[in-house]
């Protein structure tokens, strides 16, 4: 069906396990072990409800946001996520276009299947991409990516500091072992890891990881202050304490994040983790930017994290899905319904503009007088 047909971001998950292929089906969907947090991620959403207000005026409002100062037609981006080639032919210049037409931040990843050139190539007048990476056993390699992404103009660089150690993508390990088909390697990783064929063929998560470095400490982040100009988002923090200690090294950002339930099985969902420092530690919210992703699939979702103090939302596997059943039209159409839903939804709860949304807007699902 048309892109238009689609109303739902589910929709495009319904259709991409149709028509991608078996392996990128499996490397996109796949989450850690019993997938427990990869449920557990929509779920948590499901037991938070609004609080809505009523006879406000709401004829007119925006969605306009910023993250880090710079601004977006939504407080939603594009969480890093690899081997968008997977998916379709031209890969991450789909995320790139569209997110230039829909004016949003693109966070490109490390191991993403077109190089930062192509995207950077890609981009329209003004438009920001920030740059996932992950640190190389050899740092002299992360030193060159640093110094290489801030000349080609990236804004931001975003560490992801939850893959310290491999985990068993469960659906995409049942799958290499029926497949020998070599994905396409990312270019931008100097990696090497083993070939992927045969009977020692490796799961695409494996393939894409063997240069990533296992030992990730707090004095990581002072490297990456050495070594670029522009402002760090430290990405899969999971908890309180973790949000603190950021704080105290300095970082602009943080992405409550586990990876969309890839890496620790039993890690909590991020609008939990969210609610939790809102409720604790509201002071957190002023001394760094809070975002959040993992089980965003709609604008009610969004909203509700906004609510509670998320600056921005990120969005995984529905881009991923969406650029495999329709390209940049499919991601771009993702944009389209998370900005309609936004708007509905605030203008229900009696909002219109982000910065009015509040914490008491939102609760746990209810009835809440016992
Ligand atoms: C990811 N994610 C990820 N994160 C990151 O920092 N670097 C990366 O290269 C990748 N690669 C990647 C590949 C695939 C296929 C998925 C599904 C995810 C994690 C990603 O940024 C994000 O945290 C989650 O995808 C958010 O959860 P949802 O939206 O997929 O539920």
């Amino acid at each position: 069906p048309a892109a238009q047909n689609m109303l739902l971001l589910n929709d495009f998950e319904h259709w991409a396990q149709r028509v991608l292929s078996e392996t990128a089906w499996a490397y996109y969907r796949s989450a850690a072990d019993e997938e427990r947090t990869f449920f557990e991620n929509r779920d948590a959403f499901q037991r938070y409800f609004f609080r809505p207000r009523i006879l406000r005026d709401t004829s007119t409002g925006s969605t306009e946001s910023s993250i880090l100062g710079i601004p977006t037609a939504m407080p939603v981006f594009i969480s890093p996520a690899a081997m968008a080639k997977l998916g379709h032919p031209l890969g991450e210049i789909n995320l790139t276009k569209a997110a230039g037409n829909c004016n949003i931040v693109q966070m490109i990843s490390c191991n993403a299947s077109c190089s930062i050139e192509e995207m950077v190539d890609s981009t329209v007048d003004g438009q920001s991409l920030f740059f996932q990476i992950y640190l190389n056993k050899d740092r002299s390699a992360s030193e060159q990516l640093l110094r290489k992404v801030e000349q080609l103009g990236v804004k931001a660089i975003v560490f992801t500091v939850d893959v310290c150690w491999q985990s068993k993508r469960t659906l995409d390990v049942r799958t290499k072992a029926k497949s020998n088909t070599a994905p396409p390697s990312p270019p931008s990783s100097s990696s090497s890891s083993a070939s992927g064929s045969g009977s020692k063929a490796l799961s695409v998560s494996q393939q894409i990881s063997g240069y990533q470095d296992t030992n990730l400490t707090w004095d990581d982040i002072s490297f990456i202050r050495r070594h670029t100009t522009l402002p760090i988002i430290v990405k899969g923090v999971q908890s309180l304490e973790d949000v603190q200690l950021c704080v105290d090294a300095g970082v602009e950002a943080v992405i409550l994040s586990n990876h969309g339930g890839r890496q620790a099985d039993y890690a909590p969902a991020p609008i939990d983790v969210l609610y939790e420092i809102r409720a604790l530690r509201p002071d957190l919210f002023s001394k760094t930017e809070i975002m959040i992703d993992g089980g965003v699939r709609s604008g009610a979702d969004v909203v509700k994290a906004l609510a509670l103090g998320a600056k921005a939302v990120g969005l995984g596997r529905p881009v991923l899905y969406a650029n495999g059943t329709h390209g940049e039209e499919g991601v771009y159409r993702v944009m389209e319904i998370m900005q309609e839903e936004i708007t509905n939804t605030m203008r229900n709860i009696g909002v219109t503009r982000i910065q009015d949304l509040r914490p008491e807007m939102v609760g746990p699902r209810g009835p809440w007088v016992g």
